[in-house]
This record gives structure tokens, C-alpha cells and sequence, in this order.
């Protein structure tokens, strides 16, 4: 579900009509639903309701602090992997209990932060990490609970660089060490209660079997150990997918009618790391065409968003939909699932959607049917609301856009568009 709509030929989110706040912000703009995270997230956890379970919110995919102040107040745990998205979690009010930090490379300076403040649980992914969390924690006079990132080499079928889990990527350990250092951690790094199993698989994953499989690998590893009592906690990451084309993401029922029997198995509780699933569907991008310019066999609309603000079709080749804010010709005139309209759809034309970076790479569609448009319009680049904001940069000395969340008939700003003090804010000559 998403509450971004088209009524008689104009785009609302919510209550709100899309051109309206363009007005107010300027161009490009995030907007995000409230009621699409809240929708999400409640079917998160409405799906997994037979099995103790926290979904700790996975802060990178959105980090903005009224979306994390929304999950804060709805009990959702957060997945955090810096000293900054601690810093945003603790700023909201978080429970520092429900707090699960990660990451491959935590800092001496992160872990003391963490520690400190008390997170519920590290998720450790290598036997260096556990040394220094047992050599913080004995500094500092704490105990630290921890889950051991395992890898248990399932392929999600996903793009290579969200995939995870496989032996060959550089996330958690492999089994066979996984189990020496469940054997060796009560003795070796005494200050750290080894109570959980962590695996995360990838990112964008659309069939729950992956989820399944790495499930089975897990729950047979944890019997294997000499104290499965010990161990109760199993986070299974995040990953679920959502819907960038038609309707191809899985409900979170589905997902969670495969997993929950699995879990139930050990006894433990489950956490459940959504970042996408929760605010993917959620955001679009608004952006404002600057020129569309007939060159060679192509036509290229240029944008004043590109890979500056949404990085995923660059990096990715990730697909999104891209419509006019304000059109007479339907969205799903397009059948969106196509890899490439040979025929183009009535009222429509071929265009490649550009950014005004200087790189090829700069581009958010290629080779899309589009109804035609004119310096001045605006475009929709949907399902903006994961990786969207929190991977752009100042490429260019192009100033952060802004971000607007939407409250049924209200909106407001959450973040404040950058100026050109912002951009040159800490620097010396
Ligand atoms: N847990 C761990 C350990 C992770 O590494 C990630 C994502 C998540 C949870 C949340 O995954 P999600 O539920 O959002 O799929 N920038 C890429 C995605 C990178 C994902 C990184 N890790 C993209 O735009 O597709």
C-alpha cells in the first residue's frame, strides 16, 4: 500500500496535492507518507505477531528524524551502524535496549558511545570486533550482549552489490568459525554475553525462499551448539522487498508464514531489520524539468534532480517509476513490469530521464515512455523512500534537497533545503 495517487489527472500524497508543496519547498523535494510507514510497519509486526518479535528499524535506509520520531512513538527497536545514527535514535527518544548496532567496521570511539548508553544488543562480524567490545566493556565496567553475524552462503537473487550472505562477501563469518568462537567467547572475552545469531542475507530480496533456506542453516546451527539455551535471540536481518515496478514485493504475511515455524523451533525471539519494507514505498522524489532536448535518435528530459539526489539507478541501475506530477494520460496507461516498450503506450513517447551532473552515469530512466513534457513541469520518481535522501551528496556543490513529510491533510518540512552557507559551511581558504 502507498498513499501517493493521481485524482483527476494530478498526483496527492495523503490529502495533499504534490504541486502544492513543490510551491512551497522548491524543487528537488522528498515527501514521504506517515501513513504508509505507519501502514508498513504495523503489518510487520501484525505478520510476525505468533512469535516474540522486535523490528528494529534499519536507520540507514531513512534516517530523517521525524520518520525515526514516528517508529519511536509505535515501539519499533532500531538497526543502527554509526556513531551517527545513534546520535539520531537517542535524539527521538529511543529505548537504548531496543537499539541493535552493526556494521563490519565499528570504531574504539563508537563501541565506548554505544556502550555507554547501554545498546541491547552488537551484532559482531568478526573475532577482532568481539575482542574489543570485551576490552571497552571492561573499561568502562559494563557487560555487552552481542549476536554473531554468521554467513550462511544462501544466494538471495538480488543485484550483486546488495547481496550479502554469500561466502565470498565480506559479511559475517562462515559457520564452521562461527561455532569455534561461540565455543571460545564465554572463556576468551568474558565480558560479552555471546545470545544471538544474526544473518542478513541481502537487500531487495523478492522470494522468501532465500529467507527459508538461510532460516534452516540457522536453526540447525544453533541446535549444533553446546549451549543452544544460551543463544536467544535470532535476528534474521532485513532485506524484504518492495514493489518498484508492479506488484512484485511479498507480503510481510508471506514472509512471515515461512519463517515463523522455523523460529518457533528454537524459542528464541525473532528481530527483524526492515529499512525498504518499511519506508521504500513510502517517499517519491519531485524534481523539475530544466530543458528537453531532441539529440541524434534520442530525446533526453533534464532534470534538476539527479545523481546528486537519488544514487540508485547510477549505482544500481535500479529501476523507478517516473510519471508526471500533473498529466491526462493514466500511470498504468504503462505496464510497468516490461524491461522495454518496443510498442510505446498511447499519449506517450521515448525519453531518457537525465540529471544535470556532469557523468553519463547521471540518468534515472533510459529508454522510457513518458507523455511528453515541458521546461517547468514536474515529474514523480517513485518509491524514493529508502537509500533515497540518506545517499545524496553535494556532488557538484549542489545543496541537500529538502525533505516534507505529509500528515493526512497537512504537510511539513522536515528538513529544510540547503543553502549555499550550508555548502560551504567548515571550510577554510
Ligand atoms: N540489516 C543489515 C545488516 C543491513 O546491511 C541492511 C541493509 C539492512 C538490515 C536493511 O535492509 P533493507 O530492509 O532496507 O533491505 N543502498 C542499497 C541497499 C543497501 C542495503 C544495505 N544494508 C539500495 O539502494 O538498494
Amino acid at each position: 500500500m502507498h498513499a501517493f495517487a493521481y485524482r483527476r489527472g494530478e498526483l496527492f500524497c495523503e490529502g495533499v496535492p504534490i504541486r502544492r508543496i513543490a510551491r512551497r519547498t522548491g524543487t528537488p523535494v522528498y515527501i514521504y507518507s506517515r501513513r504508509t510507514i505507519e501502514d508498513h510497519y504495523k503489518k510487520l509486526v501484525d505478520a510476525f505477531r505468533d512469535v516474540e518479535t522486535l523490528v528494529t528499524y534499519s536507520v540507514k535506509s531513512n534516517s530523517n528524524l521525524a520518520i525515526l520520531a514516528i517508529l519511536a512513538r509505535l515501539g519499533a527497536g532500531f538497526d543502527i551502524v554509526s556513531g551517527g545514527e545513534l546520535v539520531r535514535v537517542l535524539r527521538v527518544g529511543a529505548d537504548p535496549k531496543k537499539i541493535v548496532f552493526a556494521g563490519v567496521g565499528k570504531s574504539e570511539r563508537e563501541i565506548t558511545e554505544a556502550l555507554k548508553v547501554g545498546v541491547g544488543l552488537f551484532t559482531v562480524e568478526s573475532e577482532g570486533e568481539l575482542a574489543l567490545i570485551d576490552q571497552v566493556a571492561r573499561r568502562l565496567d559494563r557487560r555487552a550482549q552481542a549476536a554473531l553475524r554468521v554467513n550462511p552462503d544462501v544466494d538471495p537473487r538480488t543485484h550483486k552489490y546488495t547481496t550479502t550472505g554469500k561466502r565470498e562477501n565480506k559479511f559475517g563469518l562462515d559457520l564452521a568459525r562461527a561455532r569455534g568462537i561461540f565455543l571460545r567467547a564465554p572463556r576468551e572475552h568474558p565480558r560479552v554475553a555471546l545470545t544471538g545469531i544474526h544473518a542478513h542475507i541481502g537487500s531487495q530480496i523478492t522470494s522468501v525462499k532465500p529467507y527459508r533456506k538461510s532460516l534452516e542453516r540457522i536453526v540447525a546451527f544453533h541446535r549444533s551448539l553446546p549451549h543452544p539455551e544460551r543463544v536467544t535471540t535470532l535476528d534474521c536481518g532485513g532485506g524484504f522487498g518492495v514493489h518498484y515496478r508492479a506488484e512484485e514485493g511479498i507480503s510481510a504475511a508471506a514472509y512471515a508464514r515461512q519463517m515463523v515455524p522455523l523460529v518457533r523451533k528454537t524459542g528464541c525471539r525473532l528481530l527483524l531489520e526492515m529499512g525498504r519494507f518499511v519506508v521504500g514505498n513510502a517517499g517519491i522524489l519531485v524534481t523539475e524539468v530544466q530543458y528537453v532536448k531532441d539529440s541524434g535518435d534520442k530525446k533526453f528530459v533534464i532534470c534538476d534532480a539527479g545523481m546528486h539526489t537519488l544514487i540508485r539507478p547510477a549505482l544500481y541501475e535500479a529501476f523507478h517509476k517516473i510519471w508526471p506530477v500533473a498529466t491526462k494520460v493514466p500511470i498504468d496507461r504503462v505496464d510497468w513490469t516490461r524491461k522495454s516498450w518496443p510498442r510505446l503506450p498511447k499519449g506517450t513517447e521515448r525519453v531518457d530521464v537525465v540529471g544535470p551532473i556532469c557523468e553519463s552515469a547521471d540518468f534515472f530512466a533510459q529508454e522510457r515512455p513518458l507523455p511528453s513534457v515541458a521546461r517547468g513541469d514536474l515529474l514523480s520518481v517513485f518509491t524514493a523512500g529508502a537509500y533515497g535522501f540518506v545517499m545524496a551528496s553535494r556532488y557538484n556543490s549542489h545543496p541537500l534537497p529538502a525533505e516534507v513529510l505529509v500528515e493526512g491533510n497537512r504537510f511539513r518540512v522536515v528538513r529544510r533545503a540547503e543553502t549555499y552557507d550550508d555548502l560551504l559551511r567548515g571550510e577554510a581558504m
